[in-house]
């Protein structure tokens, strides 16, 4: 027994408590940095991931398509935004075929008005008719149908009067060359025309419309 009335192991035990106490507080504090650190590192990214990078800005910049060399029949594709767009150069025939599938057709007259700008809501769905631009993307599912050409002899198994269009493999949605999709097939609008305009007779820039500049 001390003087003060305090055992050496009463001393001992009131200074394990003590220290225990410091390492709890130091451990409470050095988690609570550590969580600020990691909220801060956790932080930085996601500012970062706000701003577009340059490739996602390039990714939805305009996209120029030369149709100088294209054939009558032939399609080509461009990336927009990520999707496949179509370009088609149609023959005469191709479009005098166009009316004739009418009856056939969800939206012959293209109403919807979603589907396509109003430079485009015409019995050619286009600015020019003899080229068609839409964007290949199935609007049922988002498949990508198929080109088949008129003269395809895949198109006999498709329709018994095909005159050309695209047909999705997937639940069997067809189109015709102006992307207007047949009744009775699981698509329930025509193929989507983007936003697109003439830079000249030769080249079109997709993604911009015809009404903000270029050559209608
Ligand atoms: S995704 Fe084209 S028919 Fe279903």
């Amino acid at each position: 027994m001390s003087t003060t009335g305090v055992t050496n192991v009463e001393t001992k035990n009131m200074t394990e408590a003590i220290d225990d106490k410091s390492k709890r507080r130091f451990l409470v504090a050095a988690t609570t940095v550590v969580g600020a650190v990691g909220v801060g590192f956790a932080a930085v990214p996601f500012v970062m991931s706000l701003r577009p990078s340059a490739k996602t800005q390039a990714a939805g910049a305009p996209v120029e398509v030369d149709i100088s060399k294209m054939e009558a029949g032939q399609l080509i594709i461009v990336e927009w935004r990520g999707k496949p767009v179509w370009v088609v150069r149609r023959t005469e025939k191709h479009l005098a075929d166009l009316p004739t599938l009418n009856a056939k057709l969800s939206d012959p007259d293209s109403n919807v008005i979603s589907q396509q700008p109003g430079y485009a809501q015409n019995p050619a769905r286009s600015i020019k008719p003899e080229y068609l631009v839409v964007i290949g993307i199935c609007t049922h599912l988002g498949c990508s149908p198929t080109y088949v050409k008129t003269d395809d002899p895949a198109g006999a198994d498709i329709d018994d009067d095909w005159k050309g269009g695209f047909f999705c493999p997937c639940h069997g949605s067809k189109f015709d060359l102006a992307g207007r999709v047949y009744q009775g097939l699981p698509a329930p609008t025509n193929l989507v025309v983007p936003p697109y305009t003439y830079l000249s007779d030769t080249r079109i820039l997709v993604g911009v419309d015809s009404s903000e500049g270029g050559v209608a």
